[in-house]
């Protein structure tokens, strides 16, 4: 039989990056996704492909699905702290629903699955670097504990699949993967870091000697690849082993990108938890390593960033007055945008409080947020990931009773 992949989560940030790198090895690609993290522009220039197809849906649902398929790649997740800490439920329920109907599907069609965990399996590690045999230090209700245990609770039901069902799988834990393709919107510390630069801006340093693993995304899809083509079970890290410290990151941002400044503030560390992988184990199993330098990466990962920015538009949200006084500062917000979907995760993860909802032009409510488009560069309404270009003004209608 030939190829034929269904990735999960494929229209993200690695799942664009794995499509693109199986159609080039000339698998025949399928992607689920239900889009909620927004939609990429990388998507459109999957969809011009022949080999690809893409399903809208959401993987905690069962999927009616009858082709044959020689591998799955599980990647559909909530990720992003500020995400995961709002929506806790639905990140779960991607952990465990989701995962299970994926590997129902790998169980099906007696196919090898691959499964995206994450190094937040080590929650607050004890252990530098750690190696896959340490079992981590996580708070089963802290902050971060909807993440982190549907990602233990994912190689659990893999683990278990594996030994009852007898089913081929593969387990991963990437740790900060990097590079073209990320959102303007994604809060993780690289994207971040290079937003703040290209629009000029202070990059605020908490702990400039903490240190991230960061790896390019190009290196991290030939580890998941190379995980496909094995039939080892993992648990197996895939990230840099060289950690790199904060503030050289920032200071390396900041000349790769050509703006920006950076503000050191020694003494607290900011957000996450250091952690570095020992990846012995991926060495050993899958003659795997990262090889792209970090300048080179960075390099990439801002010329990518930049068309991005470019082509998003400059979303301005018409704050109704009701909800002014939530929101500090002005009544107009500013955000760069791949998608309204983009745009509305923005707001509504920076201000949940305001729960808006989206309609469309004949005041049909479309989505969950209630929102009018006044200009008519949007190029058509369809739902969350119309595409937006130029500026766009957002006019948020106030809640409707009882939403
Ligand atoms: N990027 C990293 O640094 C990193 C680190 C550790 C683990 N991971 C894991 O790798 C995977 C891919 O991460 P990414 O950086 O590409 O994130 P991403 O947000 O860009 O991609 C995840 C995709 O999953 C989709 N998705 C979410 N819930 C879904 C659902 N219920 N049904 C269908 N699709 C759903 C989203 O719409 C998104 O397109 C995730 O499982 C993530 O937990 C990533």
């Amino acid at each position: 039989m030939s190829e034929h992949i269904l990735v999960t989560g494929g229209a993200g940030f690695i799942g664009t990056h794995l499509c693109g790198a199986l159609l080039k090895r000339g698998a025949q690609v399928t992607a689920v996704d239900n889009l909620a993290a927004g939609k990429l522009p990388a998507l459109e220039e999957l969809q011009a492909h022949d080999q690809f197809t893409f399903i809208e849906h959401d993987i905690t649902l069962p999927l009616d699905w009858t082709t044959p398929v020689t591998a799955v790649m599980h990647l559909a997740s909530p990720i992003g702290p500020a995400w995961v800490r709002d929506h806790p439920v639905r990140t779960l329920q991607a952990g465990s629903a989701g995962t299970v109907n994926a590997l129902e599907i790998a169980r099906r069609h007696t196919a090898r699955i691959v499964l995206a965990s994450s190094a937040e399996v080590y929650g607050d590690p004890a252990v530098q670097p750690q190696p896959e045999t340490y079992w981590g230090n996580v708070d089963p209700t802290g902050p971060m504990s909807g993440y982190q245990e549907a990602k233990r609770f994912l190689e659990a039901m893999a683990t278990a699949y594996r030994h009852e069902h007898g089913v081929n799988t593969g387990i991963v834990r990437p740790f900060n993967v990097y590079g073209p393709g990320m959102l303007a919107t994604d809060r993780r510390v690289v994207a971040a870091f290079v937003v703040a630069a290209l629009a000029g801006e202070e990059l605020v340093v908490h702990g400039p000697h903490a240190v991230r693993s960061l790896c390019y995304v190009d290196d991290f899809v030939a580890g998941l690849i190379a995980m496909m083509d094995s039939d080892a079970p993992g648990p197996i890290n895939l990230g840099a082993a060289d950690g790199t410290p904060i503030g050289d990151l920032a200071q390396l941002v900041v000349s790769t990108v050509g703006s920006g400044t950076v503000t050191i503030v020694e003494g607290r560390e900011s957000g996450g938890t250091a952690r570095c992988p020992d990846i012995t184990l991926a060495r050993n199993a899958l003659g795997w390593e990262p090889t792209t330098d970090l300048k080179q990466g960075l390099k990439a990962t801002v010329e990518g960033m930049r068309a991005m920015v470019e082509i998003q538009a400059t979303v301005h949200f018409d704050v109704p007055t009701a909800w002014q006084a939530l929101i500090p500062d002005t009544s107009t917000l500013r955000c760069p945008a791949a998608s309204v979907g983009a745009a509305l995760n923005w707001l509504t993860t920076t201000y949940p409080v305001l729960a808006p909802r989206l309609v469309n032009k004949d005041g049909q409510l479309v989505s969950w947020t209630n929102v009018y488009l006044g200009e008519s560069n949007v190029r058509e309404l369809e739902g969350l990931n119309t595409a937006l270009t130029g500026d766009v003004t957002l006019t948020i209608l106030p809640a409707m009773a009882g939403g």
